[in-house]
């Protein structure tokens, strides 16, 4: 299987294992609801016949510019600017699916470009969101949340053990400094560190990490996206049709495994419960996690930490 190329600046993460696991048929109706730069998207449409669809989403205006660009001529293609959680609310996928496909996260140009905020290595002003016409931009948010509110993201969409620190610290500096800019907030956080956290467990990430990962997610809403997405793929998916999702931390991995092991296994009995309640799986697993293999992850450091579920929806309940 040919691989799609870098020329867009994002290399796709597991392309022939997405394409594999989404056993394309070539008139089948494929979404994509990540487009990003269009890496899955062009395999699939690559492998799609005359009667075949490609409907695309992305949150990004700058993705769907890309996609507009590429694909907006081809008879195939239809775009949609939002993100998937609605995409069962988008009249082209009324039809049904043959499969969904969400590559999680945010694309090396969104990070690359200092404008967009998403980095704390490059100075730009604090903004961090997917779609930057809607909701608060991280620099707002950051100006109006209470300590409190600002280290409970932290912990819990970045795991970062600092949270209440960097919270304080943030609260207090704002007072004096409006939080605008990438690199004020990584600058604070370095500097509120103390020594043996400046470091990950592995010594080689930069303080402000897990702080930026936390806010991003926070101000996407990525989690609730993800959960909502989820059951709007299974509601469009036709029996037989597939789902791929590929994560790139362990909160949004979680959520899929738990939401494929809900409907593909029967929970284990429960003594408090005496009459048996019948299950009908209504997903079958395709595997369990597939990892990237060493070649990939040496050419591409984004594919370290990705993981790719791929399940396949079954006759009956959704
Ligand atoms: C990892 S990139 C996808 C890369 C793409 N598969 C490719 O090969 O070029 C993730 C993309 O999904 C978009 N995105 C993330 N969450 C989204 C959501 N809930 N709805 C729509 N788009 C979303 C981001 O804006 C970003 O462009």
């Amino acid at each position: 299987m040919e691989r799609a190329t870098a020329s867009s600046g994002h290399l796709p993460v597991m392309y022939a294992q997405v394409l594999d696991g989404l056993r394309i048929v070539g008139d089948g109706a494929y979404l994509d609801g990540t487009f990003g730069r269009g890496g899955h998207a062009r395999g699939v449409l690559a492998q799609l016949g005359p009667g075949g669809r490609l409907l695309v989403m992305d949150k990004d205006p700058e993705a769907i510019a890309v996609a507009e660009r590429e694909f907006g001529a081809d008879p195939r293609v239809a775009i949609f600017r939002g993100s998937f959680a609605a995409l069962a609310g988008w009249e082209a996928t009324a039809a049904g699916l043959d499969g969904v496909l969400f590559d999680l996260g945010v694309s090396s140009p969104q990070l690359d470009v200092a404008e967009r905020g998403f980095s704390f290595g490059k100075d730009g002003p604090l903004d961090m969101r997917m779609d930057p016409d809607s909701g608060e931009s991280a620099a707002q948010w950051l100006a109006r949340a209470d300590e409190r509110e600002i280290a409970d993201v932290l912990w819990t969409y970045g795991e970062e053990r600092q949270s209440r620190r960097i919270a304080r610290a943030i609260v207090a500096d704002r007072e004096a400094t409006p939080l605008l800019r990438t690199a004020q907030l990584a600058e604070l956080i370095a500097r509120v560190m103390p020594r043996g956290d400046s470091k990950s467990d592995k010594g080689r990430i930069h303080p402000a990490t897990r702080s930026f990962q936390a806010i991003r997610i926070f101000i996407n809403r990525e989690l609730a996206d993800l959960e909502l997405g989820l059951e709007a793929a299974m509601a469009r998916l036709k029996p037989g049709g597939r789902l791929a999702v590929i994560s790139f931390h362990s909160l949004e991995d979680r959520i899929v495994k738990r939401f494929i092991g809900a409907r593909a296994k029967a929970p284990p009995a429960n003594r408090r419960m005496p009459v048996e309640r019948a299950f009908t799986p209504s997903l079958r697993a395709i595997g369990g996690a597939i990892k990237a293999g060493d070649d990939e992850t040496a050419a591409n450091p984004r594919a370290r930490s990705a993981v790719l579920r791929v399940a396949e929806k079954l006759e009956g309940e959704a």
